[in-house]
């Protein structure tokens, strides 16, 4: 496989000799946009191995991800992923109780890599199987791992029901989270993701991809209060998104300043101002959901964000801030467990295995799969 297309991350493990007996241990594959990651998750909450190997390197100098090149590379990590995974936890295959993998929403050419792979496996082995949908990968990691926005070392116990705000490149919603497989949509975006914002803007400023962690990195440096950036909908009832409008604004700021203005000091001031924007956003709406009479009716104790937005420092923030006045408790999960990682994909695969979701006759993967469908 050729190495200097991929970024190999061995994000750590435990040895078994520390681990009790748990009584279900899944080995997850994700594959579902740009990372081929692995990992074995057990029911005590244990990670014992978790790799991730990303393709960000083959896909930066196109500024977003090429579906056709991504399938290709998750061809050629998936097996590696695999036994890498096995080998660092010292573990075989007939250590594992279950196989799971995302079997959509995603880019189906990557889905079906991974999908493909954990079938094979479950099959040859006659192990149960369980399709996770990659959204709930990132709506349930909190409960397998998640620290408060400023103690990072405080494990907190996510328990149902709680209110959760999943940000990732491909969505942004707000969701009542009652159980394995029940999902309340509470608000959503009409237009464009919180993720797709960040990395349209990071490539209008030329700054690379993914957006996100550039922008979040550079607004820390800059004066949000510099440029003025619309906080759509903000004015409106309800707990819906539109990212669209500062998209434009971003655009049309850019379009009226001369080239030789955009300096450094330049782009921190408007990712600052632009992050503040989507920050305005995210918790005028969770406000408003905090309103909305199913989520008064479940009273949850805990709000959540997660999905690759869920890194941003000043979300992570705000969020904590809104939770506290609220009375809640804040979670997010800790930072390599927000964006795509298979470890968020065992861990769904052992919540849906402990409630009897098995895979029972041939799934199709799904390119497009609301939680709302599970
Ligand atoms: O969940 P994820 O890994 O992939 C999807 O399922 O879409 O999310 C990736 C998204 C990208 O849009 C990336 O720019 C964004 O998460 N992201 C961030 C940060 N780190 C990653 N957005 C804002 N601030 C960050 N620190
Ligand atoms: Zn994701």
């Amino acid at each position: 496989m050729s190495e200097e297309k991929l970024i190999r991350m061995d994000m750590g493990g435990i040895s078994k000799d520390t681990v009790d007996n748990a009584d279900v241990v899944c080995l997850g594959i994700e594959s579902s946009c740009d990372e081929t990651s692995a990992a074995i998750v057990d029911s005590n909450k244990n990670i014992l191995a978790h790799i991730i190997y990303s393709q960000i390197p083959e896909h930066q100098k196109y500024g977003g991800v090429v579906p056709e090149l991504a399938a290709r590379a998750h061809i050629l990590a998936v097996d590696e992923v695999i036994r890498l995974t096995l080998e660092r936890a010292n573990k075989t295959i007939d250590d594992i109780d279950v196989i799971a993998a995302t079997a959509g929403p995603g880019l189906i050419g990557g889905v079906l890599v991974g999908w493909m792979a954990a079938t094979g496996i479950a099959n040859a082995t006659n192990k149960p199987l369980v399709a996770v949908n990659h959204l709930e990968g990132h709506a349930l990691v909190p409960r397998l791992c998640a620290a408060s926005a400023t103690d990072a070392a405080t494990n907190i116990n996510v328990e149902f029901p709680y209110l959760l705000m999943l940000a990732s490149g491909g969505h942004c919603q707000i969701l009542l989270v009652r159980g394995v497989g029940k999902y309340e949509l509470i608000g959503q975006t009409l237009d464009d993701s919180a993720g797709e914002a960040f990395d349209k803007v990071a490539k209008m400023l030329g700054l690379g991809y993914p957006g996100g962690p550039i922008v979040d990195k550079r607004a820390k440096m800059g004066n949000a209060k510099r440029f003025n950036f619309p906080r759509p909908l903000c004015d409106k009832s309800g707990c819906d998104f539109s990212f669209s409008g500062i998209k434009t604004a971003a655009r049309m700021i850019l379009d009226k300043t001369p080239e030789s203005d955009i300096n450094d000091e330049f782009i921190n001031d408007f990712c600052a101002s632009f992050q503040s924007a989507v920050v305005d956003c995210i918790t005028n709406r969770l406000h408003n959901a905090l309103k909305d009479e199913r989520v008064i009716n479940a009273s949850p104790k805990t709000m959540v964000v997660a999905g690759g937005v869920a890194k941003n420092s000043a979300i992570r923030a705000a969020m904590e801030e809104l939770a506290i006045k609220s009375k809640m408790l804040f979670a997010a999960p800790p930072m390599n467990l927000c964006t795509d990682n298979g470890a968020m994909i065992a861990w769904a695969g052992i919540e849906n295995y402990m409630v009897g979701n098995i895979v029972r006759e041939p799934v199709a993967p799904r390119p497009r799969w609301p939680l709302t469908e599970l």
